[in-house]
């Protein structure tokens, strides 16, 4: 994911520009012209609207397609992302005009309830990104997350070593640090942050509270094992915390994409029925 602030502002505002000129159109269109049935729908008006707005839709669809093509050229991601926001909060605004405000419990207005959904999601997904701190929308493909793993293993294997040689009391502590000591699970641990069981933090503290009796130099070695997993411990808190910042950024999908095709479903059955029965 790209920073809100770099793709809200794409080439100084072009997309919002350019959502906000067709709204503007629409609008002057739309009092202008006087039909003979009334505004509505299915007036030359309603059908030109409502055209723009479901290729638009259509169009909107394509981001899922093209997010994970790296191969594509053209406009970068951020310039798509950026059309993508305003185009899309446009819709909101489009679709009324289209209806010429009529809405009633049918199909039609079943699917702009259903855009609204996918628009209002997409707009909180936009404030999460901008509420979360840059470096981790930066981090979203997993480069920190890695190193920070990878760490921990290292931090492993000198815990082994630091416990060598030392009663078995430090052994079973190394071995519950390691054994014991998960990072992501469920969605749901994922996205609580912490782990109240942490096999880490229980060997920290049965290692601070051991009343094993060492020579000095046992002692200095006690030392060493406590800072090691100290460090680890301080490692987890951050990799949890980044791994539920993952999370919650990615919660608001959940309802935008299936919303989104649900909303495109809706669409051309509500296509479908205007043109059966016109
Ligand atoms: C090719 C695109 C579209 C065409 C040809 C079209 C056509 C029409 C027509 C003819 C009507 C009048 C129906 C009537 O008076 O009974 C209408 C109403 C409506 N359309 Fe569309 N439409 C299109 C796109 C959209 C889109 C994209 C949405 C929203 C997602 C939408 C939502 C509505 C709503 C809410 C109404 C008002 C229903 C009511 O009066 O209760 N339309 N449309
Ligand atoms: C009818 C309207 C909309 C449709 C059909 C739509 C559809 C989609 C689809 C299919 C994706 C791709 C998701 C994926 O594959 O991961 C997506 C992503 C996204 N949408 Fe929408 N969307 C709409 C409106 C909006 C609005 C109004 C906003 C914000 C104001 C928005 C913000 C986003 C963002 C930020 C992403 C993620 C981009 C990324 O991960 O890089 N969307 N949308």
């Amino acid at each position: 994911m790209i920073g809100p602030r770099t793709f809200l502002e794409y080439q100084n505002y072009r997309y919002l520009k350019v959502a906000l000129s067709t709204l503007f159109l629409s609008i002057v269109v739309y009092v202008v012209d006087d039909p003979p049935g009334g505004r509505s729908g299915s007036s030359w008006t309603g059908y030109g609207l409502g055209t723009i707005a479901a290729a638009t839709i259509f169009w909107l669809m394509w981001l899922g397609i093209r997010k994970r093509s790296y191969s594509a050229t053209g406009a970068s991601l951020k310039g798509w992302v950026s059309a993508h926001v305003y185009l899309g909060t446009g819709l909101l605004f489009l679709v009324p005009l289209h209806s010429a405000f009529e809405f009633g419990w049918n199909v039609h207005t079943l699917a702009y309830a259903l855009m609204c959904v996918v628009c209002i999601s997409g707009i909180l997904g936009v404030a999460f990104y901008a509420l979360v701190p840059t470096s981790m929308t930066r981090n979203r493909n997993n480069i920190t997350l890695d190193a920070m793993l990878e760490r921990i293993a290292e931090i492993d294997s000198e815990c082994r070593m630091a416990a060598d040689g030392l009663p078995d009391y430090y052994a079973h502590a190394v071995v519950t640090s390691i054994d014991d000591t998960r990072i992501g699970g469920t969605f749901r641990s994922q996205l609580s942050g912490k782990d109240a069981d942490c096999g880490t933090s229980r060997a920290l503290r049965s290692l601070r509270t051991s009343e094993v009796d060492l020579d000095d130099e046992a002692k200095e070695q006690e030392r060493k094992l406590i800072e090691l997993i100290a460090r680890k411990e301080l490692l987890l808190k951050q990799i949890r915390r980044d791994v539920r910042f993952k999370g919650l950024l990615d919660l608001w999908l959940i309802v935008h994409v299936p919303f989104a095709f649900a909303t495109c479903a809706a669409l051309i059955v509500h296509i479908f029925v205007v043109f059966w029965y016109h």
